[in-house]
């Protein structure tokens, strides 16, 4: 078992950090971006990197020697990263979007946040999702719950699609999927109460953790996009699994997560 005092450490680097990058985050949003692209449709401002540095210097000051995964760190670095980690007793490790939903961020759309998970041995231990614009601090312990400003957060009961608010997001590799997404969102569109794409995954985790959505689904996503949403619906009551019912894990091809009562609904309409 991983010590107490030592998880008790790790949240308070996490929400530290989750809090810090996230004050930036804010600051920046009013100013001018400098935006650079990743691929086609995929940014990456200047925000993201000092995002990043902020969380990245937090963490080793406290634990120098602790592996990281974030998602600005080039990919080089990241393989070098992976080795190093395989090589480190406890597999201590930080899985780190500095800025989910970048595409909002840079045209102003105000819904975008920080993401931090911390795994031990490969476990979800610890997730924290921050909301900047709305000081939302969602955060979930393995076996110890999820909280949003230190309130216990439990997922919604509501167990009909006709009643559920369902949400989803599009892989910046959409335009080689578009036929299979744009029949999904069909299908939900004809029995959902709503569908919403708001543009980050890490909050829309949150949300269904939240009790906000009953149910968000997604295709490619990465470590970093689910690693702390993740455990907070399952700490709320939740499932995750991928489209297919399946076990999900962080390197999944998708994700749909739920309340639990709507599981099956959902992974029934996923099939293509
Ligand atoms: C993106 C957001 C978005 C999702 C994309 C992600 P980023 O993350 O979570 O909602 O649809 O698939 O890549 O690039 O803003 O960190
Ligand atoms: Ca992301
Ligand atoms: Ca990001």
């Amino acid at each position: 078992m991983t010590d107490p005092a030592f998880l008790d450490e790790v949240r308070q680097v996490g929400r530290q950090a989750a809090l810090a990058a996230g004050t930036l985050l804010r600051l920046n949003y009013e100013k001018p971006h400098n935006i650079t692209l990743k691929s086609a449709i995929d940014p990456v401002t200047e925000s993201d990197f000092a995002s990043q540095e902020t969380i990245i210097n937090l963490i080793r000051q406290t634990f120098p020697n602790h592996g990281i995964l974030a998602e600005e760190v080039p990919e080089k670095a990241r393989e070098r990263e992976g080795l190093e980690l395989a090589a480190q007793a406890g597999g201590h490790r930080w899985i780190i979007d500095p800025l989910d939903g970048t595409v909002n961020f840079a045209h102003g759309f105000p819904m975008f946040c920080v993401s931090i998970a911390f795994a031990a041995a490969g476990v979800l231990e610890y997730g924290v999702v921050y909301d900047p614009l709305r000081d939302e601090l969602f955060e979930a312990k393995r076996g110890g719950g999820a909280y949003l400003n230190g309130r216990p957060l439990r997922v919604s009961e509501v167990s009909r699609l006709d009643g559920a608010l369902v949400a989803t997001g599009f892989p910046y590799d959409i335009r080689q999927r578009l036929p299979e997404t744009l029949a999904r969102m069909g299908r939900f569109l004809a029995v959902s109460q709503g569908l919403r794409r708001a543009g980050s995954a890490a909050l829309d985790l949150a949300y269904v953790a939240a009790g906000r959505l009953e149910g968000f689904w997604e295709e490619n996503l990465k470590p970093w996009d689910t690693a702390a949403g993740m455990l907070l619906v399952l700490e709320a009551g939740g499932q995750v699994s991928t489209f297919d019912g399946s076990r999900y894990d962080l390197y999944s091809p998708n994700i749909l997560a739920s309340n639990g009562r709507l599981h099956q609904d959902l992974v029934a309409r996923l099939q293509i």
